[in-house]
């Protein structure tokens, strides 16, 4: 297949080395298109001799073979790996200033970005307007990894591992029929719905452990309304969720998230979005049977209110016909929610699949430590594993990092995993699954 492999200019264009020699050696025909800064990082000479081919940055070069139309039109993938704060713009302004730019106005295959940069960057409203940009029309955005920046500082910023933007790249290639030159120019534009490009046909597929599976992945916290205005919910981030589904992709599954949580889909997987329990619940009846697995790391409220009231609830109402306000609270009745996990197991009986994952924040008090209490938790639900967090104001909720513990139904077994990475804790709780799928 031929990909093109952008490079921008930022520190990590040194990791671009390593994926152009995964893509060159998965079989793929690359050209790299660096841009100028990028060049500053690594040099003309080192692309041109790992990918077998010349090395153009602007669009004067070798004219007469319009390279500027030509590498995008006939390109079956386009990834840019770094893409920098002003890549993101220019590609998210349609600007056309450099040979790179040009190559993502004229690709009609499916593009994947790996931005990295500096965290303050990264979380600038800028870069996160381009950002949904990109994923509103079809590009497959890999959110950056959290970790140790160019200098002292830490946080999300990183470009991924080579391996992980190879396995996006990967599947996304086995699902593409190759481009034809001249048929790529006439097809329509592609357009995300909720993270996923109409073109991707979710059959799954590409390298990994995970490929020929079908898994479900819950993320966030539900958000139960009071009224128009108003709602009870909790303080999941959904960064946990989006990372198992993250990594389940790039290891092959067919996924599909179930989220509540704001942050941006994973590309490649097929997003639900929710936002109460009774819809979680509803959307896995839809997916849920016949998958592998099924991972509830969402927060799911236990309790809703009673009533929904139509009308924004006033601070203070007028009672009897006095005219005087009544300004006393007003009283919500709360009712249970079901316990979706539970229903999930009861639902599998005596069936092997799919395996289900439960999630427990915990917190050790007079009655126990976390462990105990999470063992009677895994004992009560009848799941195959429970993660179990330990949770207080500083730990767990929003944050990139994660200490859990793994217990499987059964066994004495702990894996204890952190303090680590989201995306760490990920791989690690899908290390656990794949041996009883
Ligand atoms: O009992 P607890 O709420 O701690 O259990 C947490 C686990 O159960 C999580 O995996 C969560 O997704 C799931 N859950 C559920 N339905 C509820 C509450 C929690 O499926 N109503």
């Amino acid at each position: 297949m031929r990909v093109v492999l952008g490079v921008a200019g930022g520190i990590a264009a040194y990791k671009a080395c390593s994926l152009l020699r995964l893509l060159t050696e998965g079989g793929h025909d690359v050209t790299v298109v660096p841009t100028a800064g990028a060049l500053r990082f690594v040099g003309e000479a080192t692309w041109a001799a790992l990918s077998g081919k010349p090395v153009h940055t602007d669009v004067w070069s070798d004219i007469t073979e319009v390279p500027h139309v030509r590498l995008g039109q006939q390109a079956d993938l386009v990834v840019v790996a770094p893409a920098t704060a002003d890549l993101l713009a220019r590609a998210a302004t349609g600007q056309a200033d450099d040979l790179l730019t040009n190559v993502l106005l004229t690709a009609r295959c499916p593009v994947v970005v790996a931005p990295a940069m500096h965290t303050e960057m990264w979380e600038h409203a800028a870069t996160q307007a381009n950002v949904a940009t990109l994923t509103e029309r079809g590009v497959h955005v890999v959110p950056p990894a959290s970790g140790r920046l160019t200098g002292r500082d830490t946080g999300p910023g990183r470009l991924p591992e080579p391996e992980e933007l190879y396995a996006v790249c990967a599947r996304l290639l086995a699902r593409t029929p190759p481009a034809s030159p001249t048929s790529s120019v006439e097809m329509p534009p592609t357009r995300a719905v909720d993270g996923v490009s109409p073109r991707s046909d979710r059959r799954g597929g590409g390298a990994g452990d995970l490929t020929g599976r079908r898994v479900v992945v819950t993320a966030g916290g539900t958000r139960e309304p009071l009224d128009p205005v108003r709602y009870l919910g909790n303080r999941s981030s959904g960064k946990q969720g989006h990372a198992l589904a993250e990594v389940a992709a790039a290891r092959g599954a067919r996924v599909t998230l179930i989220s509540s949580s704001s942050l941006l889909p994973p590309p490649g997987v097929e997003v639900v979005r929710v936002e109460t329990a009774l819809d979680l619940e509803a959307a896995l009846a839809e997916v849920a049977p016949g998958a592998d697995a099924v991972v509830m790391a969402a927060a799911v409220a236990d309790f809703r209110p009673a009533e929904y009231a139509a009308h924004k609830i006033k601070k203070t109402h007028a009672s009897g016909g006095d005219g005087s306000l009544d300004a006393s609270a007003p009283v919500v009745t709360l009712v249970r929610n079901p316990d979706i996990l539970a229903g999930l197991v009861q639902a599998r009986g005596d069936a092997a699949s799919p395996v289900l994952v439960g999630f427990a924040a915990e917190t050790g008090d007079g009655n126990g430590s976390v462990l105990e209490h999470a063992r009677a938790k895994l004992a009560r639900k009848g799941c195959d594993l429970l993660v179990v967090n330990e949770v207080g104001l500083d730990k767990a909720f929003g944050r990139d990092d994660n200490t859990v513990h793994i217990l499987r139904r059964g066994t004495d077994e702990v894996t204890d995993v952190g303090p680590a990475s989201k995306v760490e804790v990920a791989r690690a709780v899908w290390d656990a699954v794949l041996p009883l799928l």
